[in-house]
């Protein structure tokens, strides 16, 4: 399985990004341990970040030629971009939203995402640990499936 993680505006500034909120570990630090526990469950991870609307409008529209699915922190965008929400309903490709901070507990816009609606769950609050759920959701997606297709394989 080849699951696409895609991060959106400022989360190549963690580490240094408000620490208190958001920790202390760099995302290429995130990266290594979301990379690590996708080998140990023979899942492939790739990795995309920008700070730009429209590119990642783009990435999410390539995933439906090569990915199996797609974790996607979209960041502020989360709270208004209807263009990052309509990318997502556009591609057949499933996908989970998952935040590091609890978004329903900080300001009042940030406890409104516009695309949680178009995506499969949403994991937030749990800083790496967010990701780490999407990614075993994935992995209990697959395995369910695949236990689908071996009881219609015997009938
Ligand atoms: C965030 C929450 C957003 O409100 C914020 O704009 C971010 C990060 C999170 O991971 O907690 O940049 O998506």
């Amino acid at each position: 399985m080849k699951i696409q993680v895609i991060n959106g505006p400022n989360l190549n500034m963690l580490g240094k990004r408000e620490p208190k909120l958001y920790g202390k570990l760099t995302l290429t630090e995130i990266n290594r341990v979301l990379m690590e526990e996708g080998k140990k469950n023979n899942v492939e991870l790739l990795f995309f970040q920008s700070n730009h609307e429209g590119a990642i409008v783009d990435c999410i529209h390539d995933c439906n030629e090569y990915a199996d699915a797609i974790i996607i922190n979209p960041a502020a965008y989360t709270h208004y971009s209807i263009a990052i929400r309509d990318a997502i309903a556009s591609i057949s490709v499933p996908v989970v939203e998952v935040h590091l901070t609890k978004i329903d507990e900080r300001e009042e816009f940030r406890k409104i995402s516009v695309t949680k609606d178009v995506c499969k769950a949403q994991f937030y609050g749990k800083g790496i640990g967010s990701y780490l759920e999407a990614i075993s959701y994935f992995i209990k997606q697959q395995n369910t499936l695949k236990k689908k297709e071996n009881t219609d394989d015997k009938k």
